[in-house]
């Protein structure tokens, strides 16, 4: 019988093909692993700092306006906890073929986690007393960034309400990203720390917004890098649903 160069290819392609999934499985889940190692600095901290304010502790500079007014800064807390490790979750793309009822309940917990976080980030930026070190700049990046936080949430559900797979991926990923900026930050201000020393109001605004443009950097190469797909059967410009 004659082979012809499709099948010849097909053949030649059954190992790989078999190995493929169980790689990809397993480097999905090690990027798992590094998002929830990135969100645990943040995730301590708040930890902490609940715990502190549970327990009745005494006021100082660094606690009275958490103090003061609780609710935001337990909501955010709450909620970022939440949203950064079932966020996570979120990209275990097999896990996610598997049980499609899981995402979907986990991803609403997950959007309204989100929005929880970005709205209370937005009003203690406006309305809690500033700490020392802490500028307008900073309070500006946060604006900015805890805006399009809202906004990729708010873009990415309703893509899905639409059935805009692709839409709903990219915009939430963004989301996830300016999220775990938290944990980005953390890497950048103790980097910008060991580099320069303790940095002022300006630098330390500068490495706030470096973790933010970091992540959205990080997220824009994979939104990109997945949706031009190449090879056979992904003609120039399709792009790839999940
Ligand atoms: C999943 C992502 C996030 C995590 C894990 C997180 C974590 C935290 C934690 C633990 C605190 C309490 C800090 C303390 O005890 O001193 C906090 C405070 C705060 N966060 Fe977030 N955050 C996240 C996202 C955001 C975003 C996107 C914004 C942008 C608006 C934001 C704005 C703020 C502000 C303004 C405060 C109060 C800062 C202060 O007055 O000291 N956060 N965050």
């Amino acid at each position: 019988m004659k082979t012809n160069a499709f099948d010849k290819g097909r053949i030649l392609d059954v190992p790989q093909k078999a190995k493929a999934p169980a790689r990809k499985g397993l480097v999905e889940w090690l990027v798992i692993a590094g998002l929830l190692v990135l969100s645990f600095i943040p995730l301590a901290g708040g930890a902490f700092r609940l715990t502190q304010m549970a327990g009745g502790t005494e006021i100082t500079p660094a606690n009275a306006r958490f103090l003061a007014m609780p609710l935001p800064v337990v909501v955010h807390i709450v909620g970022a906890s939440m949203y950064a490790i079932l966020g996570a979750l979120q990209f275990a793309n097999g896990f996610r073929r598997r049980w499609p009822i899981w995402h979907r309940v986990t991803g609403r917990l997950v959007v309204i986690c989100g929005l929880l976080v970005g709205l209370s980030g937005l009003w203690m930026t406006l309305f809690y007393t500033h700490p020392v070190g802490d500028g307008d700049f900073l309070s500006a990046l946060r604006l900015l960034f805890g805006s399009g936080m809202i906004v990729s949430i708010v873009l990415g559900f309703t893509a899905i309400r639409r059935g805009d797979v692709t839409l709903h991926r990219d915009w939430m990923m963004r989301g996830y990203a300016i999220g775990l900026g938290a944990g980005t930050q953390s890497l950048t201000l103790m980097a910008g720390g060991m580099i320069a020393g303790p940095p002022n109001e300006l630098s330390r605004a500068l490495l706030m917004g470096a973790g933010w443009v970091i992540n959205l950097a990080v997220a824009e190469f994979v939104v990109r890098k997945r949706s031009t797909p190449k090879g056979p059967g992904f003609p120039k410009g399709a792009s790839r649903s999940w």
